[in-house]
């Protein structure tokens, strides 16, 4: 299952990196970002950035049901990914403190920092799942792998 799930983020890289090569725009890399995830997992029902904009996380690309437009940096798991620049693992989203839902059918997720080249924190990836537990360190090397590949590189 392991196994399954590396390939398919391998795939998710190559075709990134193939869709987003010499493209700088960021808006145009997390919008391809968010697609390619969306399209190869089907579980993850939202898929989606939160751009740090003056202190604050805004909305960036994204698909799925609507989400909240602005996050304070004290609120959420996205809140805590971008105040702590640690990537955070909720495996029952019900069980976290000040979890903010968007959407009803959310059971876990998992939100990563996005930093640029210089190492500066420019954004959250946030996905969302059906199922409870869906997240592990796995995903989390395999995320970091993309977004390090793709903003910070
Ligand atoms: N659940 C997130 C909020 C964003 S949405 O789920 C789209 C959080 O607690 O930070």
């Amino acid at each position: 299952m392991n196994e399954a799930r590396s390939e398919a983020y391998e795939r998710c890289l190559m075709k990134i990196l193939s869709v987003c090569g010499g493209e700088s725009d960021q808006v145009a890399l997390m919008a391809s970002v968010v697609g390619v995830l969306r399209n190869e997992f089907p579980d993850f029902y939202w898929v989606g950035f939160y751009r740090l904009i003056e202190g604050e996380l805004v909305i960036g690309p994204y698909q799925g049901t609507v989400g909240c437009l602005r996050i304070e940096l004290n609120r959420g798991v996205c809140g805590a990914a971008a105040r702590t620049g640690v990537a955070q693992i909720v495996p029952d989203v019900h069980q976290f403190p000040g979890h903010i839902a968007c959407d009803p059918r959310s059971q876990s997720e998992i939100v990563l920092p996005v930093r640029n080249r210089e190492g500066v924190l420019i954004a959250v990836l946030d996905i969302d799942s059906t199922q409870r537990g869906a997240f592990s360190g796995l995903d989390r090397k395999h995320l970091e792998e993309i977004l390090g590949r793709i903003f910070g590189s």
